[in-house]
């Protein structure tokens, strides 16, 4: 990435050698121009980064304040693919590693400087800025870039609403930076517990009688006010087992792995997710719902850190885009590791949208895949080695 604030290699991770997409865009070349340009860094300055997907500028920000003896900035994502991206591209570029603090915990300010990638998800949006605006000093500039294609009506009149006044530079290779001061009044006559309760992320919450089940969301988490369709076909179709050593890949708020504890008493289940905040809420459903001595959940990126042959059951509603990227690259990698952290007898189970062709494509790495049922959307599949 070469930028106003110089040159740094930034890879998007996983890392592969045949990426075809860069880990970084127009809008943070912009966003690091107008920081040199406006000289907005200094010893002093305190900065927060906000859904980076790789850190890209968080590697810019902080060879900037080294290079100023400043303090490091903090990176507050949702992702831990972006924790994955900031630990690989500091380390590729011999920079120390910024702050980084998980969506659903809020970094501590008073921070001068938010440079803010607007996430795709609206409830995420205004739960994050809802909860830094306390954060900030009276003076503070929050910097928002963002590619033209990604700035709606919608967008704007969310940002206004939270922000009072929003200016916007000029375009530039298709990218734009927004801008907004802290609002007037934010923090003002309030007393320490109820700046306390702004710490605290907004949470939703619903019941599912028929599975005796209670869910709790985070606002990154998936199909937070409702249960997703794809989910309740997987369901209504569950596997009939039992099992020992259970995984639901891409958990999102719990649901399969708790289903699948509840059902199978003595069996011990790994929930995985790359948001914090869905594996914060499945632990928190896990507890809710009294299957938590059964359940670990852990951010992690697909079946990375699991190990070969250690499940005779996966469970998967695989996703199907990366924040605004679509595809189904996620679901194939999660395939793939599936096919490896699979037991010889073992299943893997994937709910999906009919058109996806999962059926053919998870033929690539099992060598029985069966369509268990289907609905007018959905298909699920069994597939095994
Ligand atoms: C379609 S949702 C399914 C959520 C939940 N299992 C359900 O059935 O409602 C897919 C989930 O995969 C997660 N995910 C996306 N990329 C991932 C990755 N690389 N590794 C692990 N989980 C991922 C998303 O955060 C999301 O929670």
């Amino acid at each position: 990435m070469i930028s106003a604030m110089g040159e740094l290699a930034v890879a998007r991770v996983p890392y592969s050698v045949n990426e075809t997409l860069q880990g970084f865009d127009q809008a943070d070349v912009l966003a690091l121009e107008y920081l040199q340009e406006e000289a907005l860094l200094n010893t002093q300055s305190r900065v927060v980064m906000v859904n980076e997907p790789f850190g890209a500028m968080t590697c810019a920000v902080t060879k900037a304040m080294v290079a100023l003896d400043g303090s490091l900035p903090t990176l507050w994502s949702d992702s831990h693919i972006a924790h994955l991206g900031l630990q690989h591209n500091a380390y590729a570029n011999k920079l120390p590693l910024a702050h980084f603090v998980p969506a659903q915990k809020t970094p501590q300010g008073p921070f001068d400087l938010v440079l803010f990638r607007l996430p795709k998800s609206h409830a995420l949006l205004r739960d994050q800025l809802q909860r830094i605006l306390p954060q900030l000093t009276p003076s503070a500039l929050i910097i928002m870039p963002i590619m033209v294609k990604h700035m709606d009506t919608a967008v704007y009149q969310l940002l206004e609403s939270l922000l009072g006044t929003v200016t916007t530079s000029l375009a530039r290779k298709k990218a734009r930076l927004v801008f907004a001061g802290k609002p007037a009044g934010i923090n003002s006559g309030k007393n320490k517990a109820a700046l306390k309760q702004t710490l605290k992320p907004v949470e939703t919450s619903w019941e599912l009688p028929s599975y005796g089940l209670f869910l709790h969301h985070f606002s990154g988490v998936f199909s937070r006010t409702k249960l997703d369709a794809g989910a309740q076909v997987l369901l209504h179709l569950f596997p009939k087992g039992p099992f020992k050593k259970i995984i639901d890949l891409g958990c999102g708020n719990g649901i399969q792995a708790i289903f699948a504890a509840k059902k199978w008493p003595q069996c011990e289940v790994i929930g995985i997710d790359e948001s914090y905040m869905s594996v914060a809420s499945a632990t928190i459903n896990a507890k809710a719902n009294g299957v938590a001595a059964q359940c670990a959940f852990i951010a992690g990126d697909c079946l990375t850190e699991i190990p070969s042959q250690s499940a005779d059951l996966i469970l998967c509603n695989p996703p199907f885009h990366q924040e605004r990227v679509m595809g189904d690259q996620i679901a194939m990698r999660m395939f793939a590791q599936a096919a490896q952290v699979l037991t010889a007898n073992g299943e893997f189970w994937v709910v999906g949208n009919r058109h996806l062709g999962y059926h053919v494509k998870l033929k690539r790495w099992f060598s029985r895949v069966e369509q268990v049922g289907a609905h007018p959307k959905f298909v699920v599949l069994k597939a095994q080695l």
